[in-house]
C-alpha cells in the first residue's frame, strides 16, 4: 500500500521538529512521508531525515509560497493526509510583547499579524486547492488559547493577542467555505499550551511547575488527538489535552 504524505510548514519550530520526529516510522525510517517546509532546514540535515522532501524559502511572501507549494509534486499532494502550519512570533530583537497600551507600536502590529495571521492563510490559499486526500485531509495550525477573546482576563501581549484571534476567525471563515467547496478538509486550531521553544523562552520564569511542555510531550498527545478528528465542516479549537476552547 502506498504511503500517506505530511507536510510541516515552519518546519523548524522546536514544536515542528518534534512534530517530525514523531512521524518517522519503521516503514518510513528517513523521513519518507514528510514535506518540510522553512528558511531554515539545517535540524533536518541527518540520516534520520535523508528522505524527506526539503523546500527552502527565503521568506514567506505569497510568491515564495506559490512557488513552494508548485515544487511539490501533485502526485505528492493528493497522498496528503495531514498538513501542519507553525508560524508563531511573539518576540524579536526588536520587539516584546506589549504589556500596556503605551508600548504598541505598528511595526511590531502588522510583523506578528503577517507572521501569525496572514501567512498561515496564504498556505491554506494555495495548497488546499491540491489537497485532494479522501476521506479526510487535517490542517493543523497552531493558533493559541490568547486568541481567545472570551478567555482574556489577563490582557496585554495585544499585537500576539489579536494575531491570533485574527487567525482564529479566518480558519472559522475558511472551514465555513470548505464546507461547501473543499469537504475532505478538516481544520484545528490548536493550542500546544506552553512549550519549550525559542517562542516562549524569555517568558518561562513565572510558568508553575509541571506546566512547561517538552515539544516531545505536545507532539505525542497532538498526534493522538487527530486520530478522533474526521472531516465535518467544522473549525475545531483545540488546546493539548484534546479540549475545546471557546473562541
Ligand atoms: N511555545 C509556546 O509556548 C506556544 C504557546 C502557544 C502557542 N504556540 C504556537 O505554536 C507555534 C509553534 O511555536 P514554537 O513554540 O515551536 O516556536 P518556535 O520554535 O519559535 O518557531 C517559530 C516558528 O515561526 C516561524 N516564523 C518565525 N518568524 C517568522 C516570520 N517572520 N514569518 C513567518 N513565520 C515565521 C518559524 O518558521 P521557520 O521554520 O521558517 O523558521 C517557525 O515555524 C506558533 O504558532 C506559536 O504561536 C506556542
Amino acid at each position: 500500500m502506498e504511503s500517506n504524505y505530511q507536510i510541516i510548514i515552519g518546519a523548524n519550530s522546536e514544536i515542528a521538529k518534534a512534530i517530525a520526529d514523531n512521524l518517522i516510522t519503521h516503514d518510513t525510517p528517513h523521513g519518507e512521508t514528510l514535506i518540510l517546509i522553512s528558511r531554515d532546514l539545517s535540524f533536518y540535515e541527518t540520516k534520520r531525515f535523508a528522505n524527506a522532501i526539503k523546500i527552502a524559502v527565503d521568506d514567506y511572501s505569497e510568491a515564495e509560497i506559490k512557488q513552494a507549494t508548485e515544487l511539490v509534486s501533485p502526485s505528492h499532494l493528493e497522498r496528503v493526509n495531514k498538513v501542519f502550519v507553525c508560524h508563531g512570533i511573539l518576540h524579536t530583537a526588536l520587539f516584546s510583547p506589549e504589556k500596556q497600551l503605551a508600548s504598541f507600536n505598528p511595526d511590531q502590529f502588522s510583523q506578528t499579524l503577517m507572521a501569525n495571521s496572514l501567512t498561515p492563510m496564504l498556505w491554506l490559499k494555495h495548497l488546499v486547492p491540491f489537497l485532494s486526500f479522501k476521506p479526510c485531509c487535517q490542517i493543523v495550525v497552531f493558533s493559541a488559547r490568547i486568541g481567545s477573546i472570551s478567555d482574556n482576563n489577563l490582557g496585554g501581549w495585544y499585537s500576539y493577542r489579536a494575531s491570533k484571534a485574527a487567525l482564529n476567525m479566518m480558519l472559522k471563515t475558511a472551514a465555513i467555505e470548505f464546507k461547501r467547496r473543499a469537504k475532505n478538509i478538516k481544520l484545528i486550531a490548536f493550542h500546544p499550551g506552553t512549550t519549550d521553544s525559542p517562542l516562549s523562552r524569555p517568558f518561562q520564569r513565572n510558568v508553575p511547575e509541571g506546566k512547561l511542555f517538552t515539544s516531545t510531550f505536545v507532539a505525542t498527545a497532538l498526534l493522538s488527538h487527530l486520530e478522533t478528528y474526521q472531516a465535518d465542516g467544522e473549525l475545531t479549537y483545540i488546546d493539548w489535552q484534546n479540549k475545546p476552547i471557546n473562541y
